[in-house]
């Protein structure tokens, strides 16, 4: 080794040793002749000083020192004079007095600040990455990943899981984004699809009689990104033999009470809580609830069918909802905000929002007069009114309101500062609909994937209306993240079909497109199920970061290229012919 030790072990208690480190110039000073170096690697910083009397050569060396060069320096640990200690850092109490240095590399001035608090362009973050990842934060960020997917394998392992790697190029799975493809140069015109997930190869592994099988698997997805997508991430896939619901919860629980305690040392509290699809919608207007601030949506439909206020009667003359919530006690709430909140509702699709301030436990605001007291009544006495507090009710179209309030209330719960920030509110979300109307096609398809098993008392309105279809499947929710899915599995072939001819996929491209599936689950598949967490996602959770760019190496930026290696990049025509692919330039 070039070195005897790290940057960031060397304390009191080595003073006197003679040793040897090595990494980079973190910062350069001069005061009063003597140089001080901050000396950085991954684990930490120590401080090495350059002292004329002690070796005036060395001395005129380290002068020529820049930014991010890379030095061997070896000398003698010795305390810092009082007074100049840094309770800091670990390595803050002594200093190495350098007998002898190597420069091992030079460095261009470097092009971003190798410091946690320094901000540049994602542009420059990306294309100089291996600078970017010098950043104490960036390299701690990567730590705890592999921190934490060690964790999950050892969990796994001691539950008796093995970890099988599934194909990278195979045929398209259907988690409802587009594939990534890959050209086959021996089968020309053939295609092979990057996974979106090892969805079919984790069940054939249950038919195989793997019995458990994880993975920390890569998956690729063509989507739009956000700042919680990427088109390459990772999940932690399991799956099991011979399970129900409360089997997988009861694993993930325990893994996720396991890293949240070694990773951050947070307690979670055990068991997570699990509302259906159906309570969540109506208590907070989506499948991905945040508890940790209130604001609970209430109905109010029923109430006001027959009130003297138009725009609610007519949202409630059809398939219409008028629901709210009570905003607590705003900090305050002038007309210029209220104006923005309903500019917010109207480009959501909405007509207006309607409020009432509430003074002097009295409903009031311009909505008032349309209702008698009665209606005022009901409307305080549901909604929880005090004075100070704010209503704000919408009306229209379900599923509009209910997307739109649910984006108002994390708006508001933003602007008020009610989110507790340090907390995780973890919670099951489960009997999603199996299936999801698809208005543009006029034609039903899977609400999560088209392995998910239905209620058995539910099979019946398979065929008569497939909107009451509950699906066997659950999702893991984070303060308001969908951290996971997972579902109990069809496991018959003739239920698969079934399911199939439900979603519009007809026999032929049902056989074409998963037909080793069907077939592989005649032959005995036992009953299973699974699950699939999002590692980005986690990790994100984990750092309390805002971005899963923040904890992958190396990111795709949000137009989907890598400004490092200029990935994806045109390549030759000789590879074109090969390939039997020829592009058609659209300008
Ligand atoms: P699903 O499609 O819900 O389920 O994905 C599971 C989890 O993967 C994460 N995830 C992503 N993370 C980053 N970037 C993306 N583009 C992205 N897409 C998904 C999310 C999500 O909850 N095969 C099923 C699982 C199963 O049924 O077992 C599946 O992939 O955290």
């Amino acid at each position: 080794m070039l070195r005897t030790h790290t940057c960031g072990e060397l304390t009191k208690n080595d003073i006197g040793k003679d040793v040897t480190l090595a990494g980079w110039v973190a910062t350069w000073r001069d005061h009063g002749g003597l140089i001080f170096i901050d000396l950085r690697d991954r684990e930490g910083i120590t401080q090495v000083v350059f002292n004329p009397e002690f070796d005036k050569d060395l001395h005129k060396q380290a002068e020529s020192l820049r930014d991010e060069y890379v030095i061997q320096a070896k000398g003698k640990v010795k305390a810092r004079p009082e007074g100049t200690e840094n309770k800091k850092i670990p390595t803050g109490e002594i200093e190495i007095e350098v007998a002898e240095l190597k420069l091992l590399n030079k460095s261009q001035p470097p092009m971003l600040e190798i410091r946690d608090d320094a901000v540049s362009s994602e542009d420059v973050r990306y294309t100089y990455r291996y600078l970017d990842l010098r950043r104490p934060r960036m390299q701690k960020n990567l730590m705890l990943r592999h921190k934490v997917a060690k964790i999950m394998r050892d969990y796994f392992d001691a539950k008796g899981f093995i970890e099988v790697e599934t194909p990278i190029m195979t045929k398209s799975t259907p988690e409802g984004a587009r594939d990534y493809l890959v050209p086959s140069r021996v089968n020309p015109g053939k295609f092979f699809a990057l996974p979106q997930s090892p969805q079919l190869f984790k069940q054939i592994l249950m038919v195989s009689g793997l019995d458990k099988y994880f993975q920390i698997a890569k998956c690729f997805r063509d989507e739009d990104l956000r700042a919680d997508r990427q088109p390459e991430f990772t999940q932690l896939d399991l799956e099991m033999s011979f399970v129900e619901e409360k089997d997988i919860f009861h694993l993930t629980e325990g893994l996720m009470k396991k890293i949240f305690k070694e990773a951050i040392g947070c307690e979670l509290k055990l068991p997570f809580d699990v509302i259906t699809h159906k309570e969540a919608m109506a208590r907070f207007g989506t499948d991905k609830p945040d508890r940790r601030y209130a604001m609970e949506m209430i109905d109010l439909s029923n109430d006001l069918k027959d009130c003297g206020f138009n725009v609610f009667k007519q949202a409630l003359s059809g398939e219409g909802l008028v629901k709210g919530f009570n905003l607590k006690k705003p900090k305050q709430m002038p007309r210029s905000r209220i104006d923005s909140l309903t500019d917010y509702v109207k480009a959501q699709g909405l007509g207006g929002l309607c409020y009432f301030k509430v003074e002097d436990k009295a409903l009031s605001g311009p909505i008032a007069k349309f209702f008698d007291d009665a209606g005022k009544a009901v409307i305080s006495e549901k909604m929880g009114a005090e004075t100070g507090d704010i209503l704000l009710i919408l009306a229209g179209n379900s599923r509009l309101v209910n997307e739109t309030l649910s984006r108002l209330r994390i708006k508001l719960a933003r602007e008020e500062g009610l989110i507790k920030e340090g907390t995780f509110d973890f919670l099951w979300v489960t009997e999603f609909p199996l299936f999801a109307y698809n208005e543009e096609d006029k034609r039903w398809e899977s609400e999560h994937h088209p392995f998910t098993a239905p209620y058995e008392e539910d099979v019946q309105y398979l065929e008569k209306d497939p909107s009451r279809i509950r699906a066997r499947s659950y999702d893991l929710v984070v303060n308001g993240i969908e951290l996971g899915s997972g579902s109990i599995r069809i496991h018959t072939p003739e239920m698969q079909k079934r399911i199939f001819e439900a979603i519009g996929i007809d026999k032929e491209e049902a056989k074409d497109r998963f037909g080793f599936l069907t077939e592989a689950l005649s032959y005995g598949a036992p009953p299973h199920g699974g699950a699939a967490y999002g590692l980005d996602r986690l990790i994100t959770l984990l750092v309390g970061c805002d971005s899963i760019r923040e904890i992958i190496a190396f990111p795709k930026t949000q137009r989907a290229i890598c400004p490092l290696t200029k990935a994806p990049s045109s390549v030759s025509d000789a590879q074109l012919d090969e390939l039997g692919l020829e592009i058609k330039h659209e300008d």
